[in-house]
Order: C-alpha cells, then sequence, then structure tokens
C-alpha cells in the first residue's frame, strides 16, 4: 500500500496515529536541524517534520527534496507546537513527525510557481497543464466540474431521464457555425461531420420514444473564440416529449437552484428567476444577455430629444434612430480624462459620441446646456430618478447601435462602480424571441437553430410576414453570461420543409442534409422539446473564473491551439493519401 491516508485529511482526531501518507513536496523549509515538507496530494497539504533525532536516514532523504518530488513518508501525526499552528489550513493544528521516507520519483524544477497563485502566462500553463493542474485553483475548479456533472446526472436520473450516448462521427447538424470535418478512409471524398450539438440525434430520440433524454455531450464547433467559446465544449443536453415551455422552464429553475444550494453553497440565487422578453431585455439592457446583479437600466429619451434643436439627436430621430442613455449614480465629478474612456467604449461599438451631462452642477460640461432647455434637461433626469451628483451617459443613433453600445456601458460601469457581487447568481428567462432574423446578404436566419418552432397563432404569418413570427424559444442567462438555450421543437414534416424553404435551402440540399429527420416526422414523432446549458460555462459562474478555459482540464489557447500536443499538426504524405486527400494550401 502506497499510502494509507490523505495528506489533507489529517485533523486533531489523527493525533498519536501512525500515518503513511504519499504525495508532491510543495515547499520546504530547511532550519538547519530541521528540515519542513508541506507535502500535498489531492486532498490538501499537511505539514511533515523531519527530525535528524527521531530518524537520521529520514532526514538525509529529506536534505535531498525538491520542489515536486513525489515522497513517500511514515510517520506520526503530533499537535504542532504552540503558537507554530497555521488556521489558513485544515491540517493547520498539526504535523507528522517522519520516520520512513522514499523518494518515489524526483522532478525537474517546475517551468512555474506551482505553489502560488500568481500570473503565469497562459501559453506555458497550457504547453505544461499537467502541472497546471496540480495548482491549488486550478485543481478546486476541476472537483468543482466533477461534482457539478455528478450532481446533474443525480438530479436528471432521479427524475426519469435516461442518459444515452449519440455518435460523435456523423453529419453536419448545424447552431450557426463552421463544422469540423473528418475525412473517411473507406469511402474517398466523403467526410463526417463533427455534431455542433446533439440537436437532431435527441430529436430522433423522441421520435424512437426515450421521452425523457440527457447526456452530457461534447459538442464541436469551429467559431471565433472568446472566454467562453471553445472549439470543443461541453453540454448538458436534454429533451422531453408531451411537454411545453413551462415544463422545461420549471425543470431547469429547480435544477440550477438546487446545483447551487449543493455545490456552492456560499453563492445566492435570485428565485423565482425573473422572466423578460427579448424586447424588454434589449430596451432597458441593451443584450439579450443581461446581468441583472445590478440597475443601471436603459432609457428611452427620444420623445424629449424630438423638442430639442440639438442636431446630432434631430438627425438619428429624423433616420429612424432613437436617443436612449443611463444614469450612473455619483458619477457627475468624472474627469475629461475618464469621460474620454468611455466614449472610446461606445464608439468601438460604432457609436459618433457619447454625450454627458452631469446633474446639479450650476455650471455643467455638458454640450446639451446649449441645447436642451431647462425643463427638458430636468425631464430627461426625471426619466431616470436622477439626483445630485449623478451623471446621464446618452447615445442617439440606429436603434441596434444604440442597444448595443449601451449594453457595453453598463457592463463597464458596472465594473466600475463595483457593483458585481460575487457571490450573487442572478437566472433568468429570454422568452419571446422572433423565429427569424435578416442575415448578411438580406437572408432569413433562425434566432436559434432551425428545428424551433413557431408559436402556433403565427404560423399563418410565415407566408406573409415571417418578421413577425414568434418562436417557442427561450435562453438562461446568470450574471450577463448566456448558459443555454432550447426550444419546443418542430414535429411536423411539412412546417419543417416550410422553414427550410424560407432560410432557403433547396429542395434537393433539404433532402441531402435533413432528408433522415424529415422522414422520421413520417413516423409517430411525438411533440418535443429540449435545452442544453453549457456546462464550462456554468463551471465557470459557480468557480467565479471569467475564462472557461480555466474550468476545463485540456482547453484549446486562444487561436484554438493544443500547445501540449501540438494539435492542430500536420500529417504525412502517407496519411493524406490513405485519406484520398491532397493538400491545397491557398
Ligand atoms: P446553443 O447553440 O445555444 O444551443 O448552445 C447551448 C449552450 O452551449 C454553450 N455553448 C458554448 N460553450 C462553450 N463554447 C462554445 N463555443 C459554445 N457554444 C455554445 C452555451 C450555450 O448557451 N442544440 C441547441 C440547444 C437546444 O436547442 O436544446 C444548442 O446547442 O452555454
Amino acid at each position: 500500500m502506497f499510502k494509507a491516508n490523505s495528506c489533507g485529511e489529517l485533523t486533531a482526531k489523527h493525533i498519536g496515529e501512525r500515518v503513511t501518507l504519499a504525495g508532491w513536496v510543495h515547499r520546504r523549509r530547511d532550519h538547519g536541524g530541521l528540515v519542513f515538507i508541506d507535502l500535498r496530494d489531492r486532498a490538501g497539504l499537511v505539514q511533515v517534520v523531519f527530525n535528524p533525532e527521531v530518524s537520521g536516514e529520514g532526514h538525509e532523504v529529506a536534505t535531498r527534496l525538491r520542489h515536486e518530488y513525489v515522497l513517500q513518508v511514515t510517520g506520526e501525526v503530533a499537535k504542532r507546537p504552540q503558537g507554530t499552528e497555521n488556521p489558513n489550513l485544515p491540517t493547520g493544528e498539526v504535523e507528522v513527525i517522519a520516520q520512513q521516507a522514499k523518494i518515489l520519483n524526483p522532478s525537474k524544477t517546475p517551468p512555474f510557481y506551482i505553489n502560488e497563485d500568481i500570473d503565469v502566462d497562459e501559453n506555458l500553463r497550457l504547453r505544461y497543464r499537467y502541472l497546471d493542474l496540480r495548482r491549488p485553483r486550478m485543481k478546486e475548479n476541476i472537483l468543482l466540474r466533477h461534482r457539478v456533472i455528478k450532481f446533474m446526472r443525480d438530479f436528471l436520473d432521479e427524475r426519469g431521464f435516461i442518459e444515452i450516448e449519440t455518435p460523435i462521427l456523423i453529419k453536419s447538424t448545424p447552431e450557426g457555425a463552421r463544422d469540423y470535418l473528418v475525412p473517411s478512409r473507406v469511402h474517398p471524398g466523403k467526410f463526417y461531420a463533427l455534431p455542433q450539438s446533439p440537436q437532431q440525434l435527441k430529436q430522433l430520440l423522441m421520435v424512437a420514444g426515450f421521452e425523457k433524454y440527457f447526456q452530457i455531450a461534447r459538442c464541436f464547433r469551429d467559431e471565433d473564440l472568446r472566454a467562453d467559446r471553445q472549439p470543443e465544449f461541453t453540454q448538458l443536453d436534454l429533451e422531453m416529449s408531451f411537454i411545453d415551455e413551462e415544463d422545461i422552464l420549471v425543470l431547469m429553475e429547480e435544477l440550477f437552484t438546487s446545483l447551487v444550494e449543493n455545490v456552492t453553497p456560499t453563492m445566492r440565487v435570485l428565485q423565482p428567476f425573473p422572466r423578460l422578453t427579448y424586447r424588454d431585455t434589449m430596451e432597458r439592457y441593451g443584450t439579450d444577455k443581461p446581468d441583472l446583479r445590478y440597475g443601471l437600466e436603459i432609457r428611452d429619451l427620444s420623445d424629449i430629444a424630438a423638442h430639442s434643436e440639438f442636431t446630432v439627436f434631430r438627425s438619428a430621430l429624423d433616420a429612424g434612430g432613437v436617443v436612449r442613455g443611463i444614469c450612473t449614480p455619483g458619477c457627475a465629478h468624472y474627469s475629461r480624462r475618464q469621460l474620454d474612456e468611455l466614449a472610446e467604449l461606445v464608439q468601438a461599438c460604432g457609436a459618433k459620441g457619447l454625450i454627458t451631462m452631469p446633474i446639479g452642477e450650476e455650471v455643467t460640461r455638458s454640450v446639451l446646456d446649449k441645447f436642451l432647455t431647462r425643463e427638458q434637461s430636468g425631464e430627461m433626469a426625471s426619466r431616470f430618478g436622477a439626483g445630485e451628483g449623478d451623471l446621464l451617459l446618452i447615445i442617439a443613433g440606429e436603434t441596434k447601435m444604440v442597444e448595443e453600445a449601451l449594453g457595453a456601458l453598463r457592463g463597464e460601469m458596472a465594473r466600475r462602480l463595483e457593483l458585481l457581487d460575487p457571490n450573487l447568481l442572478v437566472f433568468c428567462y429570454i422568452l419571446d424571441y422572433p423565429l427569424l432574423e435578416k442575415g448578411e446578404g438580406g437572408r432569413w436566419e433562425p434566432m436559434h437553430h432551425p428545428f424551433t418552432a413557431p408559436r402556433d397563432e403565427d404560423i399563418p404569418l410565415l407566408d406573409s410576414a415571417p418578421e413577425r413570427v414568434y418562436a417557442k424559444h427561450y435562453d438562461l442567462v446568470c450574471n450577463g453570461c448566456e448558459l443555454s438555450s432550447g426550444s419546443i421543437r418542430i414535429h411536423d414534416r411539412e412546417l419543417q420543409e416550410k422553414i427550410f424553404k424560407l432560410l432557403g435551402y433547396g429542395e434537393a440540399e433539404v433532402e441531402q442534409r435533413f432528408g433522415h429527420l424529415l422522414e422520421a416526422f413520417e413516423y409517430g414523432a411525438p411533440p418535443h422539446g429540449g435545452i442544453a446549458p453549457g456546462i464550462d460555462r456554468v463551471v465557470m459562474l459557480l468557480a467565479g473564473e471569467e475564462s472557461i478555459r480555466d474550468v476545463i482540464p485540456f482547453p484549446k489557447n486562444k487561436s484554438a491551439m493544443d500547445v501540449m500536443f501540438d494539435a492542430p499538426s500536420e500529417i504525412p504524405e502517407e496519411q493524406l493519401k490513405e485519406l484520398h486527400l491532397r493538400l491545397r494550401l491557398d
């Protein structure tokens, strides 16, 4: 037996016991006679003392130890001498007096400190990910991920869901990104596509009669990466038959509330989850991923602006745009430099400029002083309930741009005003999405994916006014992060064909890409719907991390590379030949 106890489990109740531990040298202090080692294993750290008077042999081993050596120690658990206890360590009351020690494996000096939570270049961390994962913060994140997934599995199992695996080598199942393709050796010139999600497969499982399915599903999308996006990521994918939207919303609220209660009990969840319409959330927060931990709501000022002589307002309104703003409490004193920083931020979103209006100063520095009457500025202030010392930040222009710019500004001001409570999780549902939106080239594109059902009462509008068709689609958002999308699906061949046609697919293409699904709908497909929370994002929020890379054991870097394996990489000519491929690097 290499170890009979874990380092991290030792407490006062083990005092007097003889224990055998195995782990890594986390820290080493040589005090002349005595050598102190913090020995680390998955469960935590414990101090081991090597005293030449207790064991000369053991002490000799200790003098040879360096960081990250793998060590086995046998010794007696003792109470630490008074005044040397470490209240910050769960094992801080005790130490192990070494009687025997054996180096199981030495270690080269690691390329970065494992025992200090300092900033290390991310590519270096990823190059040595196995060392990075030894760092306590990263280890905790991976353990948390395990607990989250275990909780989800148990929760759904108790409610009659069946976990079913679906293939990775399959055909394109689109979610709006590019596919990753795998060439076939046995079928020259043909390719599998890795699933962007198991969307069609889970729908087929409903046709197969499983009624309640879930899977911890790996998804693959070739898209531009961000802090919350990876080329491969994991969803809690689920689908149910004979349900409506409310069933999914209630289930998810229960799942996430009890997940947080059980897994990260120090965090608070606001209940019930607020429900907002898509239109409302865009108008109030400038995004359909609002962070509701704070207010700073956007208000429309177009009606007041319409009465002013200010050309910036006039030209925006004449062009069919809007004038909107937010009120930031206590920021009237912001310096020129601070205001310039904010203007730069909104300019990056396409705004021509940022109009600022400090409240309550005799001589304000607002450009609006020249153009608004006292009544008009008073009206604007009272629209926000603004008072002395507050600062109004106003943008005029095209609606979409104004929403985006004010959304970004709202987030920035919340950071500056320290309104982001790290222990609060505000989940919310966004409902009433339009089914379609105009994409590049004026083509209709699905807001979610092409399998989402339109509202029953809107189906007749598909022919006459597709822009007015609403979807049976819901998003779950938490603290400004889109956790999950889902919908009630189309289960009728004719309707599904109609949607494909609206999206511009030709008949032959529909048959080639989706013929299997359409056919399945003709064999008694039940009404069904589902959702798929992104597990990486859930764990990121619960861990208080800012990037999903910090909660994925082996993520790709910002340029979609695995720098440890050096993937993607070139392949030998031989292999290309076998796959019937010739490279065309242009
Ligand atoms: P959607 O495409 O909205 O829906 O994805 C659902 C959730 O998956 C997560 N996610 C990602 N996480 C990390 N990296 C990515 N590149 C990435 N892309 C998406 C997000 C997102 O909310 N089949 C549908 C779900 C359904 O309708 O049931 C789907 O995949 O958290």
